[in-house]
């Protein structure tokens, strides 16, 4: 089939918008339940090369669980997660090798451990030295250790830890420990990186900076998919955002949209959704998940 493209008076504002971005993350109907309770409903969403991409809804709304469903932490009841066309095993080893990465809403560190081998655990789904090569201890098992701290150092620099590299993980204040937790997930080379709250526990100084923190990283060329309840956060930094709802997603679009959409409005004001599914007020999980 051959296209016309000879009229003159052809509209122009399409050929002006930016082109979509490449979709990274294809996450098709994905269903999560527990027992009667629906805490994921049939949500869809797509992340592109390059985007930072927003995951807002009140307490207990399904946002943990949903990220839970897309590293392989759960096995959602239905749905398909696929990562650059490649539909995802649910397993969190085999997540972080295809390139996802995620930090935890309950911040998860070696404690007792020093910053710099909190990275170099993360570095380890990169590295292809065995066991023997662990055990004998020869040239490339040495190379491969000397690059990865190097690799390590270079991301405690870019997340302002360089200083503390020598410190137990446990000695850190909160904000450089969700720091600490975004450079370890950044150790195995994501292409795209999930954030859960990572300003939960910042003051207003810390959050402007996690801003920064995450426009760099974005122009490193890794994705982003951020849940936030920190509205000025989320609304300065996502390309889009999607709204979560008792495990629905009500609606997804920019600033404007999502601001001026009723049921968002609804949502956050407390009023019962009509045709909700998931139930409010629920006890915590019962593993730490979050
Ligand atoms: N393993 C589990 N077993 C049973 N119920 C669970 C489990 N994990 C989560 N839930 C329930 O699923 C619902 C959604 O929880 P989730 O932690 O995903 O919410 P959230 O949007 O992340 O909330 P918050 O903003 O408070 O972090 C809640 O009712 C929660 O109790
Ligand atoms: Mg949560």
């Amino acid at each position: 089939m051959t296209t016309q493209m000879t009229t003159s008076n052809a509209p122009t504002a399409v050929t002006d918008r930016p082109a979509p971005a490449r979709p990274l993350l294809e996450v098709a109907g994905v269903t999560m339940r527990f027992g009667g309770l629906t805490a994921v409903n049939n949500v869809s969403l797509t992340v592109g090369e390059g985007e930072i991409i927003g995951l807002i809804g009140p307490n207990g709304a399904g946002k943990t669980t949903f990220f839970n469903c897309l590293t392989g932490l759960y096995v959602p009841t239905e749905g398909k997660v696929a990562y650059k066309g490649t539909v995802l095993p649910p397993k969190p080893h085999l997540v972080t090798q295809a390139g996802i990465a995620r930090t935890f809403q309950n911040i998860r560190l070696f404690a007792n451990m020093t910053v710099l081998e909190n990275v170099l655990v993360g570095r380890h789904s990169r590295t292809r030295e065995g066991l023997f090569a662990a055990i004998l201890r020869g040239p490339s098992y040495h190379r491969a250790e000397a690059e990865s701290r190097e690799r390590a150092m270079e991301l405690l620099a870019f997340t302002g830890l360089a200083e503390k590299a020598d410190h137990l993980a446990r000695n850190l204040p909160y904000g450089e420990q969700r720091k600490l937790e975004i450079a370890r997930a950044l150790a195995s080379d994501p292409g795209l990186l999930l954030l859960d709250e990572p300003t939960a526990g910042m003051n207003p100084q810390e959050t402007r900076a996690a801003e920064e923190l995450v426009f760099a990283i974005r122009d490193r060329g890794v994705s982003i998919l951020v849940i936030e309840h920190d509205m000025r956060f989320i609304f300065n930094l996502c390309d889009r955002t999607a709204v979560l709802v008792q495990g629905q997603k009500i609606v997804e679009g920019d600033r404007e949209t999502v601001q001026n959409d009723e049921r968002v409005i609804t949502a956050y004001l407390g009023a019962p959704l009509e045709g909700a599914t998931a139930a409010e007020g629920t006890t915590a999980a019962p593993e730490d998940t979050q």
